[in-house]
Order: C-alpha cells, then structure tokens, then sequence
C-alpha cells in the first residue's frame, strides 16, 4: 500500500477502504508519513468529502492510535456529555453534580479553553486546591465511590487527532463535517463512556455557525456514536449570545454555584435540565425524559446536588468552602461598569466578540501558551430581548490588566446591537437528533 495511490484515489473522488485509512492514520501517527503527503490527503477529503462508512472508519482508525480506557471497573452505564464549546459555558460544573446526585455515574474527561470558547478544565482550576490530575486508580474509585471525577484527557488518548489537528489548523482544512466529526469522536469513544450526549452548540460563537451545518454535524456524530455501539444522541443549543451571564473562569463557577442553588440564569438552568434529563434517560436511572427533568428540578431544589459539588470539590483536593464564600474564589483589582450607549431594545449580543473580549482581559488564552487569569471576566446584566436606557449598565469587566480594558470594552460594545423595535431573544434548543 502506498500513501501516494490513496492521496490520488481520494483526489479522484473515490470511497477510501478501510484498510486504507487504517494505513493513513497508523503510519502519519507514528511518524512514518510526512506532513506534506497527510496534509494533501486532508485536502481531498476536505474537497471530496467523506461519506458516512468512510467517517466511521476514521473514526474508529484515530480511537485506536492511542489508549482506549476501560470504564468497566465503574459499576452502572457511564454517560459522557460533550459541548462542541462556546462562551460562558460552564454547563459541567453544574451539571455533573446534578447527575450524579441523580444516581448516574459521571465519569468525565474535559479540555482546556482556546481563543473565544472556554473550557472545563481551566474553570474547575479557579478553585483553590482543585486537581485534575489524577491517575486511573482514583479517577475509578471516585466515581465508584462519590458518583463523579472530572480530569483532564491524557496525552496518550487519540495521538493521530492530535498531529492531525494541529495540521488541520494550519492547511486550512478543520471545517470539514466528517473531520470534525471523526476528531470530537474518537476522543469521546476512546474516554470509554457507554453513551455520549452531544450538545452541538450553533450560531455566532459556535464552531458550526448555520443551523444547517449544526444538525449535519450533530447527525455525522450520533451515526458515528451509533455506528460504534454507544447510544449516542445530539442536541443543537443556541450559541448566538453568551450561555447565561458570566463570562470568565471564576465568575462561571460562582455562576454555576448559583443554579445549584436556585438562583440560575433562565437559559442555563433550562439547558441543564434538559441535557441533564437525556443523560439520566441514558444511563437508565428514569425511564422518559419528563420523569429525568422532574428529577433533576429536585436535585437543585433540595440541595442535594449542590451537596454533591462540595463532595465532588473537596474529593479533588478543592476548597468546599467556596460554594458559601465566594471571596474564596480570585478576584478581580478593578470592576468596572459598561453603560449603554443608547436606549433601545438589544437585538444582538454577538458571542464570539464578547468571548474574544474576555479573553483581551486574560479570561482566554490567544495561543496554547498564554497564562490565564483566572478572576477576569465578563457579567452581563441584560441578554438579547431586553429593554435599555441609555447609560444603563450593559455588563460588569472585571480585571486586572488595566492596559488591556480599552481594546476589550471596544469589542465589547461593538457586539451589541441595540434597536427601536422589541425582539425576541432566540430559541435556546433547536432540536435533537
Ligand atoms: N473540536 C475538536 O476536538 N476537533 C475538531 O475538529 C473541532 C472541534
């Protein structure tokens, strides 16, 4: 077999076999093709797609260039749930206590941000003490024992998607629905989950930016999930406006303390409700979605998953105390308030701009490099649909890079379009497939 016959074979058009996309994704990982013949074989997939066969078998290929975990020592079916990322989504840390103050197992292994979109890892970190490394050893009993562990994925998972992306990112060629697909799924089935739930967010902060290409890719994942042997179902969320009202690693966890306590967002609890009703759904703790949502309302109202996060925090070395003193958590030299300039309806609050903004103020990071601060941030006061006066406060920037808060506030207040007529904020949940 030779990589120059496939690179020609997908060129023309044609179905790669199995075999050979086993050959490509072996032998790239191990160093045995070189950039340059990978990066052309990229290419003709990106221009001459794959089909659904042909994305399962890359899929599978890139699981199995790097460790594939065995969960089975965890009693009960572990659910994995996966966000395609976004801004001020902070949907694990209150989500995973639910669910598992539910009865179901969450055995869960999350990323770290980059650029606009935040990530888990980097969020749970803002608590004083919280580790996310832990070895199989512990990860097992904590869930065995406590419900739940969040750490971080191992370099040893998935090596292909890794050289891949990283050659992706620079050849032009990530936005391609099967790649996408085959990389978010490789590393979920290779997490050894027996289900997957898929929140693919859509819109202006999210990766897939029309609801067209959401539910394809939603659909190229579930069939992948399918195709394995893993229940898998897809949501598509709205991912126009920021998730909720903060925006930055601490702020998010004081927010999600506060849907544990009652006092959510509308849009994030009722996210929460709803992802978290399809997982006990899936690890068969209820039997219909209704009976998982009333659930997991009971969960929030009787304090037992907010429990569950101070077991979950303290069993990963975290101060519990932050959940009642969020003085614990860093914090911010300056907060300063963003005023409307003008009165009108606000139409518009464009996600990828107000992420960007909070990471100008070092909520993100640009490069993989950069330090974060993790007490920076953004919370917005008023979302899409909201009336304004002029002079009104928009949103609170909380930093400590002063030199940085003017190139912030001006991608901030360029996000927002505030109109005469009255709007109506966009539906949170499009559909699930
Ligand atoms: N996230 C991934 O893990 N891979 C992609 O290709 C895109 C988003």
């Amino acid at each position: 077999m030779r990589i120059y016959d496939i690179i020609r074979k997908k060129r023309d058009g044609h179905e790669l076999p199995k075999e050979e996309i086993n050959f490509f994704v072996e032998k790239y990982s191990k160093n045995e093709i070189p950039d340059y013949q990978a990066s052309a074989l990229l290419m003709a997939i990106y221009i001459n797609k794959m089909n659904k066969q042909e994305t399962v078998y890359l899929t599978e290929a890139m699981m199995n260039s790097g460790d594939v975990i065995d969960l089975s020592a965890i009693k009960g079916i572990k659910v994995d749930k996966h966000s395609t990322g976004g801004v001020g989504d902070k949907t694990t840390i209150a989500l995973a206590p639910l669910v598992a103050s539910c009865g179901a197992p969450v055995a869960k292994m999350s990323g770290r941000g980059l650029g606009h979109t935040g990530g888990t890892l980097d969020k749970l970190e803002a608590i004083p003490g919280f580790s996310i490394e832990m070895d199989a050893e512990k990860f097992i009993n904590s869930v065995n024992e406590k419900n739940i562990a969040v750490c971080g994925q191992t370099a040893t998972i998935a090596v292909a998607d890794k050289k891949m992306y990283a050659l992706r990112d620079v050849t032009a060629t990530v936005d391609n629905i099967s790649l996408i697909a085959a990389s978010i799924m490789c590393k979920k089935l290779a997490s050894g989950s027996n289900a997957i739930l898929l929140d693919v967010k859509t819109g202006d902060g999210a990766f897939m930016k029309t609801l067209d290409d959401s539910f394809e890719l939603a659909k190229a994942m579930v069939d992948i999930g399918c195709g394995m042997g893993r229940e898998t179902i897809g949501m598509i969320t709205n991912m126009d406006e920021p998730l909720g009202f903060a925006v930055g690693n601490s702020l998010e966890v004081i927010e999600a303390i506060e849907t544990l306590k009652g006092n959510g967002p509308k849009d994030f609890v009722m996210l929460c409700e709803t992802l978290g009703a399809y997982m006990l759904v899936l690890a068969k703790v209820c039997e219909s979605f209704e009976e998982g949502k009333k659930m997991i309302q009971d969960a929030i109202s009787s304090g037992r998953a907010l429990e569950k996060l101070k077991e979950f925090i303290e069993n990963q070395g975290g101060d519990k105390r932050v959940v009642d003193d969020y003085d614990l958590l860093p914090k911010s030299k300056n907060i300063v308030p963003i005023k409307s300039p003008k009165s009108g309806y606000i139409s518009k609050i464009e996600a990828e701009e107000i992420g960007v903004s909070a990471m100008i103020l070092g909520a993100g990071r640009e490069t993989k490099e950069d330090e974060l601060d993790l007490s920076a941030g953004i919370v917005l006061q008023k979302k899409v649909g909201d009336y304004v006066n002029e002079g009104d406060v928009l949103a609170y920037m909380h930093y400590n890079k002063e030199e940085k808060f003017e190139q912030a506030k001006e991608r901030f207040i360029n996000a927002y379009e505030i109109v005469d007529d009255k709007t109506q904020p966009k539906k949170l949940i499009y559909g699930v497939v």
